[in-house]
C-alpha cells in the first residue's frame, strides 16, 4: 500500500480538493487497493468541519464529491512514518512540514504542483479569503497534478501493478 498525505493549512479547502480529486482518480483507475489517500491541515481550528461549501461545490460540479470529509491536523509523530508521500499545497505548508520530518524520511516531502513540470505555478493558492474564481483556480491546478502524481507513482512503486 502507498501512503499519500495531502497538506494545507486548513484542511478545508485546499487539501481535501485533492483528498477527493486524488482519490477518485485513483478508485478510477482501479487502484483503490494499493494508494491510500488522506488529508490534513497544519493548522487545527477546522478539526471535524466538513470541506468550505465553495470547495464542495466546484468539486461536485466536475463530479466529485467531497461531503464525507471531515478535517484533521497533521500529526507530527505519526505522518512521516504512515506515509509515502507528504505533499503541500504551498511553500509555507511546506515549510511548516520540514520542522516536523526526521533526517532519514525515506518517503517524498514535496509541493504538490512540483509533479506538475507543465504547471506555471508552484504552489495552490489559497482561496479562502477570495473571490469564487480561487476555488475554480484550484481545481484546475489538483486536477492537472493529480493524473502526474499518479504516473509519478505508478513509475516508481507500482510497476506491476497492471492499469
Ligand atoms: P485551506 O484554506 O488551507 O486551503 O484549507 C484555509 C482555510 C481556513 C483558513 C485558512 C486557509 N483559516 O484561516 O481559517
Amino acid at each position: 500500500m502507498i501512503n499519500v498525505l495531502f497538506v494545507c493549512l486548513g484542511n478545508i479547502c485546499r487539501s481535501p480538493t485533492a483528498h477527493g480529486v486524488f482519490e477518485h482518480l485513483v478508485q478510477s483507475r482501479g487502484l483503490a487497493e494499493v494508494i491510500h489517500v488522506e488529508s490534513a491541515g497544519t493548522g487545527n481550528w477546522h478539526v471535524g468541519h466538513a470541506p468550505d461549501e465553495r470547495s464542495m461545490a466546484v468539486a461536485l460540479k466536475r463530479g466529485i464529491d467531497l461531503s464525507h470529509l471531515r478535517a484533521e491536523h497533521v500529526n507530527r509523530q505519526t505522518a512521516f512514518k504512515r506515509f509515502h508521500y507528504v505533499l503541500a499545497m504551498d511553500k509555507q505548508n511546506l515549510l511548516d512540514l520540514q520542522t516536523m520530518v526526521a533526517k532519514d524520511y525515506a518517503g517524498e516531502l514535496a509541493l504538490f504542483l512540483s509533479y506538475d513540470e507543465q504547471s506555471l505555478v508552484q504552489e495552490v493558492p489559497d482561496p479562502y479569503y477570495g473571490e469564487g474564481d480561487g476555488f475554480e483556480l484550484v481545481l484546475d491546478l489538483i486536477e492537472s497534478a493529480s493524473q502526474k502524481l499518479l504516473d509519478h507513482i505508478l513509475k516508481h512503486h507500482l510497476q506491476t501493478i497492471q492499469t
